[in-house]
């Protein structure tokens, strides 16, 4: 085994046919010979990531012609495999084509765009709703253009990389709080009480590694002490929290006192796209200025039809949401029960901490040997030595399933000395 495993640490050391000494002229190209981390890992059988599917089941998938339970999936509501999407796409296929190749500023901008924002704003009890053509692009459209040059970002350190992307590209500044830590948060918030511009505390409702709940009540009411607009990443919520799945504002009934709601199509909708839902002057705005917004092509129309499909679907049978979150917690307790540390998770997402990078690379193998299909979340994804499985079960896993991905996780920890 290598001392250490990080895919993205570019190694210290020449690139080939580089010389040495002042004369030479960097190549931008230097850092891809240099990075080796890839490589040493597949020679060793141990490159977890990248793995091609070529089947997909009910909770499981095909790999190597080997059928194996999956874990870890962002298909909460196990929609991707229901006809009824898949009708509702390949009816629109007809009409539309396959795809939009404008943006929707342009010539991209289909009824169902409309459809989809008007219903999916009476969903989210929101004025408005703008769609993207994905999450990732949505994030980026909504704090990029929204955070001005005086403007002030407070950022749970552990959002999302769509979120960070957008500062990034804003003329804001981002400041960090502690993971949850309001204390810290209110510090930061007072500490700029006097300067000008305005303010927006920025959350994921769901973090996507460690399952947390953000603590929307505690920042909402930091948000009007201090005159603060709030977005919450509702993406591992929307269609899983709340009484009827409209996330993390339903779940703490604060329906109405969330600013911005920032989600995805990618997740409990089982398609791609994603969405802001908002104050109609906010959403005009974005869609006017976000440049990742105006300069992409439109969301295709089948991807938009398999949505509206699974909003009919989170909006009149219940029964999804509900076996999911007996899934759930059937999966934290299993694991939990083990003797994991499963971060208190209080979700779908269940993530068991191994620690260290090498052991959880071992670890995710075994499992692998196992028959179950997971990936590991290492630095920088999380904190340094809390690397971790991230396990999640969607609403199509049998009981028997979750119990049979106990029983591994059983079995390789005992094996592998991680649990007693
Ligand atoms: C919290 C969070 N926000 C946004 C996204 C991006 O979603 P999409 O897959 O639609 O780009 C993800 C996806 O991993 C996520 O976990």
């Amino acid at each position: 085994m290598p001392d250490h495993i990080d895919f993205n640490r570019v190694q210290e050391r020449s690139a080939p046919g580089s010389t040495n000494g002042a004369s030479r002229r960097d190549d931008i190209f230097d850092k891809t010979h240099a990075f080796t981390r890839a490589d040493e890992a597949m020679a060793l059988g141990v490159y977890p990531y990248f793995k091609p599917i070529s089947g997909q089941g009910t909770g499981t998938v095909v790999v190597d012609g080997r059928e194996m339970i999956i874990t870890g999936s962002n298909d909460y509501l196990g929609l991707t495999q229901d006809p009824r999407l898949q009708e509702a796409a390949s009816a629109v296929f007809d009409r539309y084509g396959t795809s939009c190749t404008g943006s929707r500023f342009l010539t991209g901008t289909l009824e169902l765009h409309e459809e989809l924002e008007r219903r999916l704003a009476g969903f989210m009890g929101a004025e408005a709703v703008l769609t993207f053509s994905t999450g990732f692009l949505g994030a980026l459209s909504v704090i990029s253009a929204l955070a001005g040059r005086q403007d002030i970002l407070y950022f749970d350190r552990e959002n999302h990389a769509c979120l960070y992307d957008g500062a990034r590209l804003s003329f804001g500044t981002l400041r960090k709080y502690r993971h949850n830590d309001l204390e810290d948060l209110e510090r930061l918030l007072e500490k700029d009480a006097g300067k000008p511009g305005g303010r927006m505390i920025v959350t994921d409702g769901v973090f996507s590694m460690s399952g947390h709940v953000a603590d929307l009540p505690g920042i909402v009411e930091l948000a009007r002490t201090y005159g603060a607009r709030v977005a919450v990443d509702d993406a591992h919520a929307t269609g899983v929290l709340g009484a009827s799945g409209r996330g993390t504002p339903e779940h703490f009934g604060l329906q109405g006192e969330i600013d911005l709601v920032i989600g995805t199509f990618s997740k409990s909708f089982a398609s791609v796209g994603g969405f802001v839902a908002g104050p109609e002057p906010v959403v005009k705005y974005v869609k006017h200025h976000a440049r990742p917004f105006i300069f992409t092509a439109a969301l295709p129309a089948m991807q938009v039809a398999a949505t509206l499909k699974a909003l009919d679907i989170m909006e009149t049978e219940p029964q999804h949401r509900e076996k999911l979150l007996a899934n759930a917690e059937r999966l934290r307790g299993g694991l939990g029960g083990l003797g994991y540390d499963t971060l208190g998770s209080e979700t779908p997402i269940v993530p068991v901490v191994i620690g260290p990078d090498d052991l959880t690379v071992i670890f995710w193998k075994a499992l692998w040997e196992g028959g179950v299909f997971t990936t590991p979340a290492l630095p920088p994804g999380v904190p340094q030595n809390q690397s971790l499985i991230r396990t999640s079960v969607n609403a199509t896993h049998t009981t028997q399933q979750v119990d049979a991905l106990i029983e591994v996780f059983s079995r390789v920890g005992r094996d592998l000395g991680v649990i007693g």
